[in-house]
């Protein structure tokens, strides 16, 4: 196991009508901003539900975040934070919400151009305003990590940012808000969780026995969830372990001490960037392809994978490996989401265009062994053809 620091401050509130305990986790003298995003959390309740645990607080509302938030709409409410003189935040919403109300935490109190910081990767931040959030939709983790992902519309990029300043205070996990998604947020939610597990777990062994136990529980917890996730049954038990292995995939606890992978995440990052594709789908895209090139560089791990969380042990290595990989696409397929570039009718032309974006956001050594070059992703999106 590799030598490792294991932070995470976020209080996790867990259950049925705990955004009544709002009340108590937000400061009394709080001057508050609600950030959200569509109509969702105003069609649901949510946001009446929170408004009314505020009491007589001093609240302002900040609406419209979209799903892979925008540099250019998070910086408008900047303005408004700084204009209004707040100085408590509370995102209503899913991962675009927080990450970007992470973002405006950040920005709030940066000097100088906030891209910066993005361009940097959060390096450059050294304080946040505090914040807190009410999670309505598993699947990023983003409610007890401290990561963001941010769009700048105008020139196509979608870069990640990390600070330790940008953990939220306190996290509401009720289950029953995950009641109102579609089925396609369903879905994705399972897939991203999914793939968080496997870009911390499906490297190369260093002998990390509690991680890789605890991954492949996630995996398993997913695999098993999944049907009745996506029958869209409001059944309490399944929203409920849904929620918490999304937030247990991506808290940092499994990632402490191993190598990670995150190429699937950089390549899926820029097909959302040019294409608009929903985060989940670009990496089911990508994974499965990703796994068959670098099966070599993965082998021990591909086939503890197969053994362990698909109960493959028959046959060759090869042909172990060749079925782990086929479960995995046919996972992501049976929750609804599409493999391949073709099935979002993207096809040659397009990968011409993802590499030129890897290349000028510096994604030319990607995964654990830096060795996904320019060449190597090429050759994984030919794969997912
Ligand atoms: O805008 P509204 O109307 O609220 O609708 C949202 C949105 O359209 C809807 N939704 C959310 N909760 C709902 C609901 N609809 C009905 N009922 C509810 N309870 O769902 C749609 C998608 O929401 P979004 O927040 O975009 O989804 P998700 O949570 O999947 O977040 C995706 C973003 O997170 C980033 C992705 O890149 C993407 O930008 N990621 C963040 C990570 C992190 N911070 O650690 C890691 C991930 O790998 C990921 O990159
Ligand atoms: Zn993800």
């Amino acid at each position: 196991m590799r030598n490792f620091e294991f932070y995470n401050p976020t209080r996790i509130v867990f259950g049925t009508e705990t955004v009544a305990k709002l009340a108590d986790l937000v400061p009394g003298n709080a001057r508050v901003l609600i950030l959200y995003g569509g109509a969702s959390a105003k069609t649901n309740g949510t946001l009446d539900e929170v408004k009314a645990a505020l009491g007589e607080r001093v609240v302002l509302e900040f609406a419209g975040i979209e799903p892979n938030p925008s540099f250019e709409t998070m910086m408008q409410a900047v303005e408004l934070v700084r204009r209004e003189k707040l100085d408590f935040l509370l995102a209503v919403g899913g991962g675009s919400v927080i990450d970007g109300t992470k973002f405006v935490a950040a920005a709030v109190e940066f000097e100088g151009d906030a891209w910066e910081i993005m361009q940097k990767r959060g390096r450059n931040v050294k304080r946040a305003l505090p914040f807190g959030s009410v999670l309505t939709l598993p699947a990023t983790g983003s409610e007890m990590n401290s990561g963001g992902v941010i769009m700048r519309k105008s020139t196509h990029e979608k870069f990640s940012f990390m600070s330790r300043f940008v953990f939220p205070q306190f996290s509401i996990l009720d289950p029953t808000k995950t009641y109102t998604l579609p089925k396609t947020q369903i879905a994705n939610g399972i897939a991203d969780a999914f793939v968080h597990v496997i870009e911390q777990y499906l490297t190369f062994p260093v002998q990390a026995l509690p991680q890789d136990r605890f991954a492949e529980g996630l995996l398993q917890s997913l695999i098993e969830i999944a049907p009745q996730a996506i029958s869209m049954e409001q059944d309490y038990d399944t929203r409920a372990n849904l929620m918490w292995v999304a937030t247990l995939a991506l808290n940092g606890l499994i990632g402490a001490g191993v190598p990670q992978d995150w190429a699937s995440h950089m390549i899926g990052h820029e097909i959302t960037a040019l294409y608009g594709i929903d985060h989940a789908r670009t990496l089911a895209i990508v994974l499965p392809s990703l796994l068959n090139v670098q099966r070599e560089h993965k082998r021990a791990k591909l086939l503890q994978y197969a053994e362990r969380v698909w109960h493959i042990s028959e046959g060759t290595e090869e042909q172990r490996i060749d079925q782990a990989i086929l479960r995995t696409r046919e996972f992501f397929e049976g929750l609804g989401i599409q493999t391949r570039l073709s099935g979002y009718q993207l096809g040659e032309d397009a990968i011409d265009a993802i590499l030129l974006q890897l290349e000028a956001h510096g994604m030319t050594t990607l995964g654990e062994q830096q060795n996904i070059t320019l060449e190597v992703s090429r050759v994984i999106l030919q794969g997912a053809l």
